[in-house]
């Protein structure tokens, strides 16, 4: 009885841990987690639309699977030959013998090294390519959403998805499910080896099993907790970075560093706290399985040094020190796939959970689309009719409300009114970013809904109340990508829109460098760069919301100038806070509370003495009395 104490006192210990463990897994609160994200799609689902994306590289899957034969075979192998040096040591020794197996064991350890380099490289390869592919439908995904539904999702939210989220793809494909194969191949075989060698000593090492089994299924509910939280907060950070980073002036101007700074810490910390959760989990999880492995060792360790010095048999096989050594090598090859497995279920979750998040995001059916029937206009004319149209941006708040007009073909027409009255909203409905709920907009007498969008949309330039500039150069933010434009074209859009001066007095010329937003540019000068964008790409149509940004009185004239010109180009819809620049309009709308009040020319309007005269006649007091 005396023997088996050792064996005993490895059982109780390994026994009370598992009490301990179980303890902690049972009592844990299944609180939610506030900001936790629920699955809903269920794993085959997930499996199979990221099947979508490896199939077309299945060849190089076959092709890894191929190699993995070869590198597993080492695993497998070499215990064998070191335990054969060792018999044969013990035995009668022979140098050629020595030498020869040495020289096998080489071969096995090259060839595998080999194998495994290729294995990483085309997988590393395959695992970039599916992932890029996921990028890029991800952002065309995103490219075809509504206004209405790019304002619903943060930005910061969108950038997560397209690159944390991708990234936890790419380890899966990478690394995570090779390795899952490989390390289920791993312990099949060493338990097939270890059964052929020794059943006595593998159903030891088997006792182990359940105990592994058991803290695995522990381990992995704390770490997916700390897998979400990670997640979870990284998302808040980006989301919160990606605001405030856009923000930062204003939060300067207005002293709010240190109140924005304590917002940052909390998310700062929250992060900084998941991780440290998250490495702790590991860092118990890891030391337990190294702790069941070592208590094996020692068994093993203990049973084959009876067997071989007192030769006692045990189960009935003797072990002799050939065993004994190629045991000892199993045992570690048996431990570390299973370890690894446990942390790649984690990874593997993990990179579900991002998966589910990028579909959620494909799964936004875009709500601004084609019909299927859909028509290419090859010409607008620019008569543009809205017949009692009413739309919200939400529920059945009523933006526009009846809201009824005409625009004849190459005429201008003027939108004004207080603001929120409804003019930028016009103006958007026209090229379709959102659907109206009811009525009917008209172009050249077609529903916008039955054209197609690209097509609609590339008859009508479009001028902005924000202006917005891409990072390049002035040419690049004028051109957006419009082929086979020379640069004497450029330079005349330019100059039609008086853009050419300031352009001129720089020293790259349009190589200038526009910075992010196109903050090197005064808002006059970015308001011109954007005339000429929608000059050079020839629309029938234009569009302009005129910005009340404080233009120097220079800047004015030469964006009024412009726009007088610009008049004469098609159509003209416009927006315009200072009733000087639409005097020469054909019809002025007035806009109140999302409802049409008053509509005529200038004079029709001054005559009829309404809302329009007061408001002139409020400007031109104003203007008078600056002037004094
Ligand atoms: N994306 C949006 N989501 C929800 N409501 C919106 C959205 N954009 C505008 N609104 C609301 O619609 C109304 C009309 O806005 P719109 O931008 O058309 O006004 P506007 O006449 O152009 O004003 P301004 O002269 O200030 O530019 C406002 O009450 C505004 O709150
Ligand atoms: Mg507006």
């Amino acid at each position: 009885m005396r023997e088996f104490f050792p064996l005993i006192a490895v059982g109780a210990v390994v026994g009370v841990l598992a009490i301990i463990f179980l303890v902690a897994y049972l009592t844990m609160k299944n609180k939610k987690e506030a900001i936790g994200f629920d699955r809903n799609m269920d794993d085959g689902e997930l499996v199979r639309r990221l099947l979508k994306y490896a199939k077309p590289y299945t060849g190089q899957f076959l092709l890894v699977l191929g190699l993995m034969v070869f590198s597993i075979a080492y695993d497998i192998i070499s215990p064998l030959i070191i335990g054969n040096i060792e018999e044969m040591i013990k035995a009668d020794f022979e140098m050629k013998r020595l030498f020869a197996m040495v020289a096998v064991y080489a071969s096995i350890l090259v060839i595998s090294l080999i194998c495994s380099y290729f294995q990483a490289i085309i997988l590393q390869r395959t695992g970039q390519r599916i992932v890029s592919n996921i990028r890029d439908d991800l952002f065309v995904h995103i490219e075809s959403l509504s206004h209405a539904q790019l304002n619903s999702i943060p930005v910061g939210k969108l950038v997560t998805r397209v690159t944390n989220d991708t990234n936890a793809i790419s380890m899966m494909f990478t690394n995570i499910i090779v390795n899952l194969v490989k390390n289920c191949f791993i312990i099949l075989g060493v338990l097939t080896a270890m059964l052929c060698l020794n059943y006595g000593l593998t159903l030891m090492v088997l006792c182990f099993v359940p105990f592994i089994v058991l803290f695995t299924v522990i381990f992995r509910k704390f770490s997916r907790k700390a897998f979400r939280r990670v997640k979870d907060g990284t998302t808040d950070i980006n989301t919160f970075l990606s605001e405030h980073l856009s923000g930062m002036k204003v939060i300067q101007i207005f002293n709010r560093e240190q109140h924005k700074k304590a917002q940052f810490d909390a998310k700062n910390a929250a992060l900084g706290k998941a991780k440290r959760q998250q490495i702790f989990v590991f860092g118990i999880f890891r030391p337990t399985v190294y702790m069941l492995y070592m208590s094996s060792v020692l068994c093993l360790l203990y049973l084959s040094g009876r067997g071989y010095i007192r030769d006692v048999e045990f189960l009935g096989q003797t072990i002799g020190s050939g065993t004994l050594v190629t045991f000892y090598m199993y045992i570690s090859k048996f431990f570390n796939p299973i370890q690894s497995l446990a942390e790649q279920f984690n990874w593997l979750q993990s990179a579900f959970a991002s998966a589910e998040k990028i579909f959620t995001i494909f799964d936004i059916a875009p709500e601004v689309v084609d019909e299927e029937d859909a028509i290419e206009l090859e010409k607008v004319e620019g008569r543009i009719e809205f017949k009692n149209v009413w739309f919200a941006y939400v529920g059945e708040e009523w933006v526009l409300k009846d809201v009824s007009f005409t625009v004849d073909a190459r005429s201008t027409v003027a939108f004004v009114g207080s603001t929120g009255s409804g003019k930028t909203t016009i103006l958007s409905l026209i090229v379709r970013n959102y659907d109206i709920q009811k009525g009917q907009i008209l172009i050249d007498g077609i529903d916008v809904r039955r054209i197609k969008i690209s097509s609609l949309r590339s008859h009508f330039g479009q001028m902005l109340q924000d202006v917005f500039l891409f990072s390049g150069t002035i040419r690049s933010n004028i051109l957006l990508h419009k082929d086979g434009v020379s640069d004497e074209e450029v330079m005349e859009a330019c100059r039609y829109v008086n853009a050419d001066k300031f352009i001129a007095k720089l020293t790259k010329g349009l190589d200038e460098e526009v910075r992010e937003r196109g903050n090197n540019f005064s808002a006059g000068q970015r308001q011109l760069l954007s005339f000429a964008r929608t000059v050079i790409h020839k629309p029938e149509v234009m569009i302009l919301d005129e910005a009340t940004a404080n233009i120097d009185t220079e800047t004015e004239l030469l964006i009024q100038d412009s726009l007088e010109k610009m008049m004469n180009i098609g159509t003209m819809l416009m927006v315009a806070h200072r009733l000087s620049t639409i005097q020469h309009a054909d019809n002025i709308i007035m806009l109140s509370h999302g409802e049409i009040i008053e509509q005529g020319s200038h004079s029709e309007l001054l005559a009829k003495r309404g809302k329009y005269y007061e408001l002139y006649t409020l400007q031109s007091d104003k203007a008078r009395l600056m002037g004094k």
